[in-house]
């Protein structure tokens, strides 16, 4: 499905801030695949989702989505086809719209020209997809009026209402308490499930990368140092997994500090 050859991106070339982000990335994603992506901070997790979305431009290297070259392809076109979500609730939705308003809007992403006006019988659909996420009452409240947690049930339900074939979920329940970062993983399983989503998550919490999905990558100071699946993935321990972050990285620390802590 997704195919990323040798991919280096290098922030600030020629200059005293030049920042090699990534680092010769290989990756290959199969349709279905749900990976958890972990790494230290600054290993490059959201360099590498803004590359598969066109929010930067490659330094080097090819990006294949569906056999098709979208190496130089413009971030909004993507948009269509790959989803994302941000730690930062506040991002995926307006808030002085009502949640009916941001609905219909996320409906009719990537349908140039095509209105669609809200009636009742979308009313009642869009009621129905809230019921999960207890807003199907509230359909004409603004969504500035929304926890962080609902708002960022609702960005997840509307990312999926725009159908894309893949995911990017950055961290994407950090910014909530434990319950609310529970609903909303719940719900993202939910989705991925029904909605046979291929998806990609970076998560800070190595129990959670064990559990959920299929696959594991590690990365570090911009390569992918780590790429597990299955059995294998499912056998992990944390203990394991800091072990093997501790081999394979290309430094070595004396502590953990800054590592895939929760
Ligand atoms: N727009 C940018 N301009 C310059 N440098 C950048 C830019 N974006 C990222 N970087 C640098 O690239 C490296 C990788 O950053 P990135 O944000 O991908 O890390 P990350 O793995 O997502 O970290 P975190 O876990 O803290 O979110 C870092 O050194 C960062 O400072
Ligand atoms: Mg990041």
């Amino acid at each position: 499905m997704l195919d990323l050859s040798n991919i280096t991106k290098v922030f600030n070339p020629g200059t005293v801030n030049e920042k090699i982000a990534l680092e010769n990335i290989n990756l290959h994603v199969n349709r279905g695949d749900v990976i958890c992506i972990i790494g230290s901070n600054g290993s490059g997790k959201s360099t590498l989702f803004n590359i598969i979305s066109g929010t930067y431009p490659v330094t080097n290297g090819k990006i294949i989505f569906d056999e098709v070259d979208i190496t130089s392809s413009p971030e909004y076109r993507r948009a269509m086809t790959v989803g994302r979500i941000f730690q930062d609730p506040t991002k995926g939705t307006a808030a002085n719209m009502s949640i009916e308003d941001n609905m219909i809007t996320a409906m009719t992403k990537g349908m140039k020209g095509l209105r669609i006006s809200l009636n009742n019988e979308k009313r009642k659909m869009f009621s129905e997809l809230l019921k999960p996420i207890g807003l199907e009452n509230r359909l004409k409240d603004n969504v500035g009026l929304l926890s962080g947690g609902q708002r960022q049930a609702l960005t997840l339900l509307m990312t999926v209402m725009s159908k894309p074939k893949m995911i990017l979920l950055d961290e994407h329940t950090a910014a909530l308490d434990p319950r609310n970062a529970q609903i909303v993983m719940d719900l993202t399983e939910r989705y991925i499930k029904e909605y046979e989503l291929t998806a990609l998550t970076v998560t800070h919490n190595m129990q959670f990368a064990i559990d959920f999905g299929n696959r594991l990558i590690m990365m570090d100071e911009g390569s992918i140092i780590l790429d597990v699946s299955g059995e294998q993935k499912a056998n992990l321990t944390v203990d394991e997994l800091v072990r093997r972050f501790k081999d394979l990285r290309k430094k070595n620390f004396d502590d953990d500090e800054g590592l895939l802590t929760d």
